[in-house]
């Protein structure tokens, strides 16, 4: 007897349809047709079925705040950290608590179950961080949320700030974070890397650096990233975000620098939406698209997932936290719009992404935990292509969300025949 079994779904794992049977909140069944009892059945009419979105970069501690205590005029990331450290001053545990889980509720019901969220950890009372770790706890039972130790103001910003890094691990979160570029000098921002690293294997965390999310040609902090990855033998556990200098760098050294970059494996993640806007803004014509190289990077065989990075906060004031919108920029953007290319984009808000958030549990097979989306498309180019709706999104093998996509009655005159 079955809790659920999900019907008739198109996948990426057989040229027919499928079912999927759900006991105990795991799949442990995935047959062309499953004859057994059931309590439950979600009929995918012949649409796509899909392990969940992996968020695999959102800041849920700035979510929600566009506009307070103003907006950003520049459109910068540096004019973005001036308001947020403003905004930040009057933090309370339940503010950033409720913020958090209304974006993860906006996204859960679009489909996404893993999420990677920065937690600022510059600000004396660690009160973004505590926030962020109890959110991990409430919402558990439905969602997978990873937080990352993030010094938003460089670890060597201001003398407290590498012992509130320390305190953050102490406390729990998931992986070591940092802003090489940000920091005030160059030496600092090569010595917080090192600091990452060490921290990183003494307490047994993975690397998430904000790295290189900046304009200037000059700023290679992603070569000492991978040199440390690859002296560690650290690089599944480490990820590069943003790394938009290198869509930047001349072709020569981006030609050293992708052979290191395979040697040291480690997975990237970009965010399409908000480098496209935050960056170039110093350029006049020709204007840089402000975003690393991912065609390149996927092309070399390296893990590059994607992330909305924001949603209403003083970097970005739009956003809808659905990760086909994502899914859709980065086919623009990084004009990957080959078949390969536009499903390889989905694959970096699914099994990419999960990559990156170095979990072995995700995916439709047999024995892993019931996680599973039903779209209203046929394949991951259809849902690309009409940013489809997620009709059904099963969390540890109970029914979260369903959602009805839209339909259109057309009221307009009868066409002539042609
Ligand atoms: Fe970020």
């Amino acid at each position: 007897m079955f809790d659920l079994i999900i019907r008739n779904g198109r996948t990426s794992i057989a040229p027919h349809s499928l079912d999927i049977g759900i006991q105990n909140g795991l799949i442990t069944a995935i047959e062309h047709h499953i004859v057994a009892e059931t309590h439950q059945t979600l009929d995918a009419q012949n649409q796509w079925v899909s392990p969940p979105f992996v968020e695999s970069h959102i800041h849920l501690d700035s979510v929600l705040t566009a506009g307070k205590p103003r907006w950003n005029q520049s459109g910068t990331l540096f004019e973005g950290i001036e308001i947020w450290r403003d905004y930040k001053q009057n933090l309370t545990l339940e503010e950033v608590k409720t913020r958090a889980i209304e974006a993860l509720k906006l996204q859960a019901q679009q489909g996404v179950l893993y999420v990677r969220t920065h937690a600022d950890v510059s600000e004396k009372n660690l009160i973004a961080l505590q926030a962020l770790l109890d959110v991990r706890e409430i919402v558990k039972d439905w969602i997978t949320l990873q937080v990352v130790a993030f010094p938003q103001d460089g670890i060597y910003g201001s003398p407290d700030n590498e012992k509130l890094l320390e305190e953050a691990l102490d406390r729990g979160a998931d992986a070591v974070g940092g802003i090489p570029h940000y920091e005030m000098t160059r030496e600092d921002g090569v010595k917080s890397v090192h600091r990452i690293f060490e921290l990183a294997q003494k307490y047994d965390r993975l690397i998430d650096i904000h790295c290189d999310e900046i304009d200037d040609d000059q700023s290679r902090f992603l070569e000492v990233v991978a040199a440390c990855a690859v002296r560690s033998d650290y690089g599944d556990r480490t990820t590069a975000s943003h790394t938009t200098a290198f869509g930047s760098y001349n072709n020569a050294y981006a030609l050293k620098l992708m052979g290191l970059l395979k040697r040291s494996r480690i997975n990237f993640v970009s965010n399409p939406l908000i480098n496209i806007t935050l960056q170039a803004r110093t350029d006049s014509y020709p204007k840089r698209r402000g975003i690393t190289r991912v065609k390149e990077l996927w092309q070399a065989g390296l893990n590059v997932s994607l992330g909305h990075d924001c949603i209403q906060d003083p970097w970005y004031s739009l956003g809808t936290g659905n990760l086909l919108d994502v899914a859709s920029m980065a086919v623009h953007v990084c004009q990957m719009t080959g078949m390969d290319e536009i499903s390889a984009c989905y694959d970096m808000v699914t099994v990419h992404g999960a990559k990156t958030l170095n979990r072995s549990d995700y995916g439709l097979k047999v024995g892993h935990p019931a996680n599973v989306i039903v779209l209203d498309g046929e394949s991951p180019y259809d849902l690309i292509r009409r940013r489809s709706s997620v009709v059904a999104v099963v969390s540890r093998g109970r029914l979260l969300a369903q959602t009805t996509a839209p339909q259109v009655q057309w009221l307009g005159p009868p066409i002539a025949q042609i």
